[in-house]
């Protein structure tokens, strides 16, 4: 019957539809590779893809995770990236990884991957993470070695080094370049800068406390 059929094509597509909003990252792949020309001056949605006789082993490989990154950073903590950036055989895959080295005390500080989905694991130490959802309810707890946690695509998101050691660990986003917005620095450290006026009104201070903040988060 063509209800029958229609219906069930409905079922079929409303599934197909909604798996897909679920499993949503970076799009398809349409060949094997397409390794990153990133000295191309073509621009499209991600890189275009150098000559497949150019493509080596050394585009798909990358050891700088290998050590702790410095952690005498402001914040205590510091970010080593294995992006397509990085890692140019990412090209069109859509994961990528990085590796957070924090001090004790050191912070990661609240940003969001406008990209991806987060998920850590950790290498050494205790941190304590934590995100906060669209209406403003923070989820977060500790978790040491071994374990890992979740940030969902688009959530502001911290992590938090709370043993008397240092700590690492290792992130994957469903995405081969999942941007990083700090909340901080996107406010206040921002070329050109944001007007003072809307930094004064949104979190009700004034223009000394702004003038300090800029100041400190200023890149040394
Ligand atoms: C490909 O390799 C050739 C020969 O080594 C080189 O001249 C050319 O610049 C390379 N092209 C790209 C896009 O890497
Ligand atoms: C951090 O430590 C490294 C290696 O010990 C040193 O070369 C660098 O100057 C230090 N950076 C800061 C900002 O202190």
């Amino acid at each position: 019957m063509p209800s029958t059929n229609s219906s069930l094509f409905l079922c079929l597509f409303l599934a197909a539809t909604s798996l897909n909003l679920i499993i949503a990252a970076d799009p398809d792949m349409l060949q094997d590779l397409c390794v990153a020309d990133l000295n191309s001056a073509v621009r499209v949605n991600g890189f275009p893809c150098k000559p497949a006789t150019n493509v080596t082993a050394s585009d798909f490989f990358f050891a700088g995770l290998a050590h702790p990154g410095a952690t005498n950073t402001t914040m205590g903590s510091v970010v080593t990236a294995a992006n397509v950036e990085r890692i140019p055989g990412l090209n069109t895959l859509g994961v990528s990884l990085s590796r957070v080295d924090y001090a004790p005390g050191g912070l990661n500080p609240p940003h969001v991957h406008p990209r991806a989905t987060e998920i850590v694991f950790v290498l050494t130490g205790e941190i304590e993470v934590g995100f906060v959802t669209t209406a403003n309810r923070v989820v977060g707890r500790r978790i040491g070695q071994g374990e890992v946690f979740v940030f969902p695509r688009g959530l502001v998101h911290w992590q938090r080094n709370v043993g008397s050691t240092p700590a690492a660990a290792i992130a994957a986003f469903n995405s081969q370049l999942p941007g990083t917005l700090g909340v901080a620095a996107a406010l206040f450290a921002s070329e050109p800068p944001v007007a003072d006026e809307v930094l004064e009104r949104a979190f009700q201070i004034g223009a000394g406390e702004v003038r300090r903040i800029r100041r400190r988060l200023a890149p040394h």
